[in-house]
């Protein structure tokens, strides 16, 4: 199976929009709620009617009550712009304190559900990056590039 993706190696390659996404990220992240991971996670999400919405990962005691970045944000725009399609996810993770390169972080396997789910509800494809705090971005068309043989609606 071949994986179809785009590689970035910096931030100067994207477009305007997608550099503004990408520092959003950056902020959102510094926002997060991570005490016992450390794990920064910032998302950006750009709706068709040109909202931006933002979500960071929000971490409990009870670790699996802990919600991912993408998660908060996505629930949040389905709460609040039921209607409204998504065009873009833009996800930037990183330990608290570093700086140095490390492997943008992918979106997790709940994640991916997730953003499949919005995908199929909207009837449209989900652009969704992943960068680290330097720059390098991946991007792929759709999540379910990298979420094969995908669980839906459909089989219930
Ligand atoms: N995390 C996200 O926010 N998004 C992902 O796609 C991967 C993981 C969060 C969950 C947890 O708060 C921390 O990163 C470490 O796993």
């Amino acid at each position: 199976m071949k994986i179809s993706y785009t590689l970035f190696n910096d931030i100067s390659e994207l477009s305007e929009m997608d550099k503004k996404l990408f520092e959003m990220a950056k902020k959102a992240r510094l926002q997060a709620y991570a005490p016992y991971s450390d794990f920064l996670v910032g998302c950006a999400v750009l709706l068709e009617n040109g909202t931006i919405a933002m979500g960071n990962n929000q971490e409990n005691a009870v670790y699996p009550v802990g919600t991912c970045a993408e998660r908060v944000a996505l629930n949040w725009i389905s709460a609040n712009f039921p209607n409204e399609k998504i065009q873009k996810l833009f996800v930037v993770g990183a330990p608290k304190d570093i700086e140095v390169e490390t492997i943008p972080a992918p979106p997790c396997g709940v994640c991916r559900q997730s953003i499949s789910e919005y995908e199929d509800k909207q009837k449209q494809p989900i652009e969704v990056y992943f960068a680290n705090l330097l720059g390098k971005v991946y991007k792929v068309n759709s999540i379910k590039t990298i979420l094969p043989f995908t669980f839906s609606g459909e089989f219930l």
